[in-house]
Formats: structure tokens, C-alpha cells, sequence
């Protein structure tokens, strides 16, 4: 109950509440103080109530801001703090350090694709996850930032460039004792990316043995698996039992099903799923195109799949056009080609609509962008994620109601990775709010044109502090590192 003095910073009034919970949507006006909310209203604050700003809200919903479970924003939220392709979508926090590749703990490195995606060697220079942390904070970005330490990063660090093999025991033992530091200063747990080159040699033992000391520690075993195509069961199947074995919740990354022959397989691996959260903690995250995006690499063209050059470092010119095309005018095939543009990344259509759909329906699944802030013509869920599944998916397709795609990317995500006061407008949490207009919400980036800003997301405030606004993020940032285990100041 809100006494008839009552003094808040903000409060938000006449809007539609969806809270994150899942629950349906209310009336309810909000107030806040400081960096929390201080009181919902039921539906009205007490006349009376008084606030230094005034957010009306009528015609629009009022959501936790979201959270985005799978990013490589590691080095955007520090070379450009804005970070206006997250705050334009309604993002409020991401999660950096997935697919194995995390800045900390290294230094001085020429980076190997995938390790390439995070920036150049310039961009890694933090010893430890503390000073990379605190460089964060120091940064003042406009989005809260939690971070995973990568079992491909740990590897880089540790195994003197002999990646084609599994670690030793002593080289398990000095990335125990990497990851036991990176948790101690704060990471919420471990990537790996056992797709890629550097980790492919690692056995699930290695990966196990490592990921132990989240058992200790507290903390998730967040996985981009070693297989998504022919082996993708296989792959599951891998991970279930490594976080077993470890004894760490489970989150699979950016779940796909990839190539024609294998389209329909997502009926088994979201049973896989369900049968295993019987027995472990399982969760995981999706984007919501039929198109993957990555490191350019020869091993993974062919003619069944179209694929688009997102950048290249030798051919810079080549950037937005289809390998194809390329290959055509070069006189060359595919793989010629992609040796040519290397390094380089690229988009990769190679998914079904249908299993998209069965995944992002299925609920336990969290959005994720995997959004590549360093690319030059970039996948569009760089910049569309979040307006895709709430304007595209939910409403248009309505695939499920708008307060369950709000849950998929607030309170479930902040649950499944123990982000404590965030993903719910509750009294007492943070106030990372998103302010949208259910009726034209849409994502507009686009694999042609993919750095268009997304409609309908008209405010956005991170920890009570205002960081987009008409159009614009704000030039003063106030997110927050989220500690493991910390709730924050
Ligand atoms: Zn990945
Ligand atoms: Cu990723």
C-alpha cells in the first residue's frame, strides 16, 4: 500500500501491464524510486501520489525490459555504450560470453574465428574477468551486462596453440582454476562452443571436468553444441550429460535444426528436452529467423544452402552479396571462394519455418538474439529480435499470446540464469522497463537492409533512468554488471 505522501522519481500511468510472470495483461500504473520499482498500482497510485516525472502510458503495455540470453556484445558494450541495436528492441540486459568465446580471460591474441567475432587483437586485453568487469562499469553502457566465461576462450589461454587436441590433465587444471577466478569476480557461468575448431578436439570429459566447478561456484554450463545438423541428437544427448556430470543447470544455445535432411527433427529434440528436465535442470534459447549467422568458414558451404558474406576482411567489397554470386564471378566454386574472402562471416539459410516455430512455441525456450554487433552488413536479429517475436510471431502469426512472448524474454529468461530482481515488474526489482505499442510493434531490419530501427518500442528505462526515447538511446548510460549471486546495490 502506497501512503497518501507518497514521493516517487517516476511514475508510469493508464497503461496495460504485462509483468513478465506470464500472467495476463492489467491495468496498472507504476511507480518508482531510485533504481527500483516502489509500487504497482491496482489499477490507479493513490490520488495523491506524487512524482518528479510523469510517463503517460495509455495505449501502450508496460514490460519488463528484456533480457538477451544469447549475445557477443562483449566488446560492443564497450566500444560503442549506446548500444542502440539492443535499447531500440526493448532490450534491457544482455548476457556476453556464449558460444565458448568470452574476452576474459586472455590477452595479446591474433583471435581464430570464432574468437574473431568479438573484434581483433585490440579488443582483448583483460587478463582476469574482474578487470574485464570493471571495464563495464566503467563504460556506464545503457543495457545491464552479465557475463559467461568460454570454455573456447580458457582453451586459447591455456594450450599453448595445440587446439587440435584434448587438454591434459594438468591443462584441466589450470582452466578449473581460470573459470574458479572468472566465477569469483562474477561470471554467472560457463559457454562452450564445441562446433568450432578451437573446441571441436575436446572431449565431453574435458568439458565435464571443467564445468565441475560450477558446482562449487554456483553458475550455468551454457552450451553452443558440437552438432546441429546430422548429429544434432547426438549432440543433445552430449550435453545433458555433461551438465549431469558436472553437476550444472544446462542451457542450450540458440537451438536449431539445421540442413533439409534432418527438417522435423525438433519433434525429438524438444522431447529429448522434456524427457531430460525430469532429471536435471534444462533450458534453453532461440532466435526467431530460419537463417544462422557465424564465421565464413570452407568446411560448412555446399549448393544446398544459401550463403550471404556479412564481412571479409580481404574483400570488404564482397559484403551483403550471396557466395554464389561471388563464386560466379570468380570463376571458382564455393569453397574456393570462401577460402578467398577468409577471414570473413556469413549468413547461412539453412532452417525450416516449421521446426522455428515448434522451438520459440515450445516453453521453456527463451529469445535470444546471437546478434553480431562487429559485423558489416549483419543477420537482421542483430537489430529485430525482440519486435520480430512480439509484432511478427505473436501477434501477427499468434503463435502465442503477447504475455507469453514477454515471459520468453524477461521473467523465464531471468529465472533459468538467477538474475535476481530482474525479468518482473514487481515492487522491490529493478525498474528495466519497456514501454510498447502492442498494435504496431514490428521488427524492420531486414537481410537486405539489416540496420533498420524496429517500430511500435516508444520508451525504454534501465535500472529507473530513461536510455531510449523517440528514436534515440541515451548518451549517458545506466546499466549495471550483474554479479553472480548479487542482487546489486
Ligand atoms: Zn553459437
Ligand atoms: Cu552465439
Amino acid at each position: 500500500m502506497v501512503s497518501k505522501a507518497a514521493e516517487f522519481d517516476t511514475v508510469i500511468l493508464g497503461g496495460t501491464l504485462i509483468d513478465g510472470t506470464g500472467g495476463p495483461p492489467r491495468r496498472a500504473d507504476i511507480a518508482l524510486s531510485g533504481r527500483r520499482i516502489a509500487a504497482l498500482g491496482d489499477p490507479d497510485l493513490p490520488a495523491g501520489a506524487t512524482a518528479r516525472h510523469e510517463i503517460d502510458a495509455r495505449g501502450l503495455v508496460v514490460a519488463p525490459g528484456f533480457i538477451d540470453v544469447h549475445t557477443h556484445d562483449d566488446n560492443a558494450v564497450l566500444a560503442d555504450p549506446r548500444m542502440t541495436a539492443k535499447v531500440s528492441q526493448g532490450v534491457t540486459t544482455v548476457i556476453v560470453g556464449n558460444c565458448g568465446v568470452s574476452l576474459a580471460p586472455i590477452t595479446d591474441i591474433d583471435p581464430p574465428p570464432p574468437h574473431n567475432l568479438l573484434g581483433g587483437r585490440s579488443a582483448y586485453r583483460f587478463g582476469d574477468m574482474a578487470a574485464y568487469l570493471g571495464a563495464v562499469e566503467a563504460a556506464r553502457p545503457n543495457v545491464n551486462v552479465a557475463a559467461l566465461v568460454g570454455h573456447g576462450t580458457l582453451r586459447l589461454c591455456t594450450m599453448n596453440g595445440q587446439l587440435g587436441r584434448a587438454a591434459t590433465a594438468a591443462e584441466i587444471d589450470a582452466m578449473r582454476a581460470g573459470l574458479r577466478a572468472a566465477m569469483g569476480a562474477g561470471a554467472i557461468g560457463m559457454s562452450s562452443g564445441l562446433f568450432y575448431k578451437p573446441s571441436a578436439a575436446a572431449p565431453k570429459e574435458e568439458v565435464a571436468a571443467i564445468a565441475g566447478v560450477l558446482a562449487e561456484t554456483g553458475g550455468l554450463y551454457v552450451t553452443h553444441m558440437r552438432n546441429e545438423d546430422d548429429r544434432l541428437l547426438e549432440s543433445m544427448r552430449e550435453s545433458f550429460e555433461t551438465a549431469a556430470e558436472a553437476g550444472a543447470p544446462l542451457v542450450i544455445s540458440h537451438h536449431k535444426v539445421c540442413r533439409p535432411q534432418n527438417f522435423g527433427k525438433s519433434v525429438q529434440s524438444l522431447q529429448a528436452i522434456e524427457r531430460a528436465r525430469q532429471g536435471q535442470a534444462v533450458g534453453l534459447d532461440a532466435y526467431p529467423y530460419t537463417a544462422g549467422s557465424t564465421v565464413l568458414d570452407p568446411d560448412w558451404v555446399d549448393e544446398q544452402i544459401r550463403v550471404m558474406v556479412t564481412w571479409s576482411e580481404p574483400h570488404p567489397e564482397a559484403t551483403g552479396r550471396d557466395l554464389a554470386d561471388i563464386a560466379g564471378e570468380w570463376g571458382c566454386d564455393l569453397r574456393e571462394a570462401a577460402e578467398r574472402l577468409h577471414p570473413a562471416g556469413a549468413v547461412y539459410f539453412q532452417m525450416d519455418e516449421a521446426d522455428l516455430r515448434r522451438i520459440l512455441a515450445y516453453p521453456q525456450t527463451m529469445i535470444g538474439s546471437d546478434g553480431l554487433p562487429h559485423d558489416e552488413h549483419p543477420h537482421p536479429r542483430l537489430w529485430g529480435t525482440f519486435p520480430r517475436v512480439l509484432g511478427h510471431y505473436s501477434r501477427d502469426v499468434g503463435l502465442f499470446p503477447l504475455e507469453v512472448a514477454v515471459r520468453k524474454m524477461s521473467g523465464l529468461s531471468a529465472a533459468t540464469f538467477g538474475l535476481a530482481d530482474r525479468g518482473e515488474i514487481r515492487p522491490g526489482n529493478f525498474a528495466d522497463i519497456v514501454l510498447f505499442d502492442p498494435h504496431r510493434v514490428a521488427d524492420a531490419a531486414t537481410f537486405a537492409d539489416p540496420t533498420r530501427l524496429s517500430i511500435g518500442i516508444e520508451r525504454v528505462l534501465v535500472n529507473g533512468a530513461l536510455a531510449f526515447e523517440n528514436g534515440q538511446a541515451a548518451a549517458d548510460g545506466h546499466g549495471q554488471v550483474i554479479r553472480r549471486g548479487q542482487g546489486g546495490g
